[in-house]
């Protein structure tokens, strides 16, 4: 039999280097390309309570097949399994499988199973191997790439979280046809933004049809996007792991005003992660051209094609929190991105052109929020 195309891709980091395979049915052959990477043939699978019914069963038997022993986890569905409590929930039940130090877990879901389950391997027997399955748009794009895991708390979003790489990335892209088309739009606010930071050409291509092409559900099409996306954080994971150099912090474009919208919405389905960095890039881009440092026809033109495409430009009017700026800000405050108590944005002097831009005064970010909360 002919194997569909798979594209492999390296994250280069000396002794934690790993590949990232993206191809078509991938699942079916998980257990011949996790076996090089097990230290032994044994593997935990997490996974959530909708992605479990649609791929766990063909993953274990891909798994069985190569002769691998496996478990399974199943946690609820939804951002809010990203906490402390089902965090304990897991590590007590991976604890009950007598899991030991050279076991395996593997993430089968989205960025939240994939984020939990890091984390869970982080601090497990302190630190065991893990494998990312992603399953959504986002989670391929971005987050089961670079080894960021985390859960939120009532401080805000992914405040507790460690470092720690995955041995492998297995994307299998036919998931994506059963995701809703509402996830597929809130993963490529988060493929868009590799093209804003650091990429005008690829930027360009999506607005040239690629992006349309994607979310209409053409196969090459998001092949296409999920290695140039992988490809991009690949480079720049390996170039500064920690976030320290500044370029991994480029990555975060639009998220300190998502963020915000998304801790102001209570994490739910008001607005989804990839939701808020979307609209969060566009308020960005607007910040930027307020302060004259790129012209205004290039916050324009990430409007006009995110609203070509149907993804959210401002924060919903409807079934949400009435948006208030204050606490907009106040959220903004108690980010990560906060140092000595300046705030850090993202910003950047025009497409595929990203800086990052301490000591951003209030009252500009201010009136960009008024902005967007009155459209
Ligand atoms: P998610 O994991 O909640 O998945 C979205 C929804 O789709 C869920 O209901 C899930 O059950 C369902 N689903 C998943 N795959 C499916 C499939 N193939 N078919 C049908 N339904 C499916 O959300 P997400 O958008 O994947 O991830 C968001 C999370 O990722 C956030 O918590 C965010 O903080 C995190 N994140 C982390 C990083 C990182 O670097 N670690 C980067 C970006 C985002
Ligand atoms: N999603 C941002 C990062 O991985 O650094």
């Amino acid at each position: 039999m002919i194997e569909p195309k798979t594209n492999t891709l390296r994250v280069a980091l000396a002794e934690r280097s790993y590949d990232i395979h993206v191809g078509s049915a991938l699942i079916a052959r998980a257990g011949a390309l996790m076996a090089p990477v097990l230290q032994r043939p044994r593997v935990v699978v997490v996974s959530d309570t909708n992605v479990a019914p649609l791929y766990l069963a063909s993953l274990i038997a891909s798994l069985t097949s190569a002769g691998i022993r496996t478990d399974e986890i199943v946690l609820p569905a939804g951002e809010q399994t990203k906490d402390f409590a089902h965090l304990e929930i897991l590590l007590d039940q991976l604890l009950a499988l007598h899991i030991e130090r050279r076991t395996t877990l593997v993430a089968l879901g989205g960025g939240v199973v994939g984020d939990i389950v890091g984390f869970a391997a982080a601090i497990a027997l302190r630190g065991i191997d893990f494998v990312q399955v992603p399953t959504t748009l986002l989670s391929q794009v971005d987050s089961s790439v670079g080894g960021k895991t985390a859960i939120d708390t009532r401080h805000g979003k992914n405040l507790v979280g460690a470092f720690h790489q995955p041995r492998l990335v297995l994307t299998d892209i036919d998931t994506l046809a059963t995701l809703p088309v509402r996830e597929i739009r809130a993963g490529y606010a988060e493929i868009a933004k590799y093209g804003l930071i650091n990429d005008a050409a690829f930027f360009a291509r999506l607005e040239a049809g690629l992006g349309a092409q994607l979310i209409a559900g053409d196969a090459d099409a998001r092949r296409e996007a999920v290695v140039a996306s992988c490809a991009n954080k690949a480079q720049v994971v390996a170039g500064d792991e920690r976030e320290t150099e500044g370029a991994r912090a480029l990555l975060n474009l639009g998220h300190t005003f998502g963020h915000a919208l998304e801790a102001e919405s209570g994490f739910g389905d008001t607005l989804l992660h990839g939701e808020a960095v979307g609209i969060g890039s566009v308020m960005a881009f607007e910040l930027s051209a307020r302060l004259g440092l790129c012209a205004q026809s290039d916050a324009d033109r990430v409007r006009r094609h995110y609203a070509s495409l149907g993804l959210r430009t401002d924060p919903p009017k409807t079934n949400g929190p009435v948006w208030n700026t204050d606490k907009l800000l106040a959220h903004m405050a108690s980010d990560k991105k906060v140092e000595d108590g300046a705030l850090t944005f993202i910003l950047a002097h025009g497409i595929g052109k990203a800086f990052v831009a301490k000591g951003v005064t209030l009252a500009e970010v201010r009136h960009v929020l008024d902005r967007a909360i009155a459209a």
